[in-house]
């Protein structure tokens, strides 16, 4: 086991709970989880935090539309976040929510420290907000008189309103960019920033007055704390400063604040603005990673079921797997840039990179094993060792320079956030071993007694390859990573990862073949059946409309051939000569009458009576199952989950009651 390497404080961002969190949400926790688990295989004391974002304007007003209390509406949707980062095995120490008293208090203590620094005044405000984004924006800054970040709409702000004197940091800031580049990076974010500060840093509104869901000011209890001052606090608010003191100074200043790009200036501006305030450290990095697009937009909550290519996480894992989403979401984009998301490019990467390269790799060395071993892992012999053939590669070094060299690249591409290429590296090993599988030929050396020592030696080298395969890629596939250890039968080790710098170590294990670690995905049924989950999902939402299935068109004259009666049901009974059929006794108007319906499988006799019901009144008389039936209740198809539910066209009295 490596020594204590010291300690490394990561952070997400925390979720705005408004709603369920996408594919975008995943992608940043998804590198963050990665990043940590990383760290603390290579012997760091890892803090990873994460949470929520629940105070402010736009939950206020979702909750006021849903009819429930801000906090009501909040628990529920944390709730449903707090499952998904389970549901995906995400390794967080901490999850902070705005809304606990924990952070409540310490907020405020930040508030009182910058005010009694004279860095905070009382002043009118006068400008414009956006609400998605909940941040204040000057006239010139609107682009075409929307919200330069996001593109919305803004509305006027005018209200009374505690004011940051942010402009006194703007030449500290500009010396931080400039002194030490690697606070921001990528250097595109960093050129944004210094461009925007060199522009002219105005004061900072943190205060609001026009609604109440939010840490009250504690000067003031009118107004309550700006909620991105209330949300940027979090990360030294859930270390307990100032409070507790022992948390706070192992782990603070953070590491890295990972961050999409468009919150980067809360974090690389305001934030360090605020610890300057309150003379405290700051972070030693902000990143900025890119956004995930959907046919050229960012995926967002507004926008999340427009497009067709399903983008719930939630589906996507049911369907392929934690560490397949996990690969994907690490492999596929480039830190920094946007990214284009499609169910196609995630399909093919599962199936080209997991299936064939991987699961190849990990199936068919186990089974050669099983079968020219006897399930064991063979020693290595000097008579096995491979001899340059006319191309004068020595194959066997050639692979094991590459299996003992890769975590040192895995580390440098690691050490820059290059997630994409730390797995890069992995698969060129993994690559290289299948190619050795081709180049050695186990199967041909199996036909030659002769040639066993060699074969052994072979088999040999491909579970060491696997082995450190399996170590490498336990901090982005940790699942996997075990599943493969059980396969080759090292089972009883822990995953180390100084391990994987050392080749030969593995000797007699018994390895034992399990299920295919990644089964190969026919990609035109996936699509088709993802095309029709996400066209569901956005047909539900409203944002696309898809016209029913249904039988052929009649004409009016055949509709008014209809006699439509209201009726009330007396009594109901099961039909005794047939399961499905319920017996009703009918009342419509002066007349009552028996009707019977086969719609038992929807409801029992005792939940009909009473019911006011639509009835065909002049169908022609029938007899099922030797009683007569005289007429037809009315009953629609509610689907549910493609399934059939008929359910009583009931009726309701125009002013919207049920009618009784
Ligand atoms: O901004 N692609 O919360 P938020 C990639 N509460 N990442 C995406 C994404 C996409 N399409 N959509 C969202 C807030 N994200 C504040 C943060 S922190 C003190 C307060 C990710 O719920 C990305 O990391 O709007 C982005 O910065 C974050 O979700 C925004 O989450």
């Amino acid at each position: 086991m490596t020594d204590k390497k010291g300690t490394y404080y990561i952070t997400t961002p925390i979720y705005y709970p408004s709603s369920n969190l996408h594919i975008g949400h995943t992608y940043c926790t998804v590198m963050a989880d990665a990043m940590a688990r990383f760290k603390r295989l290579q012997g760091y004391d890892v803090m990873f935090l994460t949470g929520t974002d629940e105070h402010g304007q736009k939950i206020q007003t979702l909750a006021n539309e849903k009819g429930v209390t801000p906090q009501q509406y909040v628990d529920e949707v944390v709730a449903g976040i707090k499952d998904l980062w389970k549901t995906m095995e995400i390794s967080y120490d901490d999850f902070i929510r705005t809304t606990e008293e924990r952070h409540v208090k310490r907020v405020q203590d930040l508030f009182m420290k910058m005010y009694k620094k004279g860095d905070i005044y009382k002043g009118q405000y006068e400008g414009w907000y956006c609400t998605p984004c909940e941040s204040f924006w000057t006239e010139a800054q609107l682009e075409d008189g929307k919200c330069p970040d996001c593109g919305r709409p803004v509305t006027k702000a005018k209200e009374e309103a505690y004011f940051f004197k942010m402009s006194r940091y703007a030449d500290d800031l500009l010396k931080i960019f400039r002194e030490n580049p690697s606070f921001l990076e990528p250097e595109t974010r960093r050129n944004e920033m210094i461009a925007f500060v060199e522009q002219g840093l105005e004061d900072l509104c943190i205060s609001r007055s026009t609604f109440d869901w939010g840490i009250p000011v504690p000067i003031d209890e009118k107004h309550v704390i700006y909620v991105w001052l209330d949300a940027l606090s979090n990360y030294i608010t859930a270390l307990g400063w100032p409070d507790d003191p022992e948390k706070y100074n192992r782990y603070w200043p953070a590491d890295c604040h990972l961050v999409g790009k468009e919150i980067v200036r809360f974090h690389s501006l305001i934030w360090p603005a605020m610890l300057m305030s309150a003379d405290l450290p700051l972070p030693k990095q902000v990143r900025g990673h890119g956004w995930l697009l959907l046919g050229g937009e960012k995926v967002s909550k507004s926008k999340a079921a427009k497009g067709q290519d399903v983008i719930d996480p939630v589906v996507l894992i049911e369907r392929y797997g934690i560490d397949a989403l996990k690969y994907f979401l690490l492999r596929e984009y480039t830190f920094g840039q946007d990214g284009m998301f499609t169910n196609e490019v995630m399909l093919k990467r599962l199936n080209y990179d997991l299936a064939n390269d991987l699961g190849n790799l990990v199936s068919r060395t186990v089974s050669m094993i099983e079968k020219y071993n006897g399930g064991f892992v063979p020693d290595l012999t000097e008579e096995g060792k491979c001899v340059p053939g006319e191309d004068g590669i020595n194959y066997d070094e050639q692979l094991k320079e590459i299996a003992i060299g890769a975590a040192a690249k895995v580390e440098k591409q690691m050490d820059e956030f290059k997630f994409n290429m730390a797995l890069e590296e992995i698969w060129v090993l993994v690559r290289r071993a299948n190619k050795y599988i081709d180049e050695t030929m186990p199967w041909a050396l199996a036909k030659d007694e002769a040639q066993k020592p060699r074969l052994d030696n072979v088999l040999h080298n491909l579970a060491e390859a696997i082995r450190i395969i399996s170590i490498l890629i336990h901090p982005y596939m940790h699942t996997t990573s075990d599943a493969i250890r059980k396969q080759m039968g090292l089972w009883y080790a822990d995953v180390a990862w100084d391990d994987a710098l050392v080749f030969e170590m593995m000797s007699g294990e018994q390895v034992k073949k399990g299920k295919a670690i990644f089964p190969r995905l026919d990609i035109e049924k996936e699509l088709e059946e993802l095309y029709a989950l996400g066209a569901k999902a956005a047909a539900e939402k409203g944002d696309i409309n898809i016209p029913l299935e249904l039988k052929d068109e009649i004409e009016y004259d055949d509709f008014d051939k209809l006699d439509l009666r209201v009726g009330t049901i007396l009594k109901a009974e099961k039909h005794p000569k047939a399961d499905k059929l319920l017996v009703f006794q009918v009342k419509m108007g002066t007349e009552k009458r028996q009707i019977i319906s086969g719609v038992s499988e929807f409801y029992k006799p005792e939940e009909c009576v009473g019911k006011k019901v639509v009835v065909v009144a002049n169908l022609k008389p029938r007899k099922l199952r030797g009683l007569e039936s005289k007429g037809m209740i009315l009953y629609a198809d509610n689907e549910v989950d493609g399934k059939t539910r008929y359910e009583f066209v009931t009726t309701v009295a125009a002013d919207g009651n049920s009618v009784e």
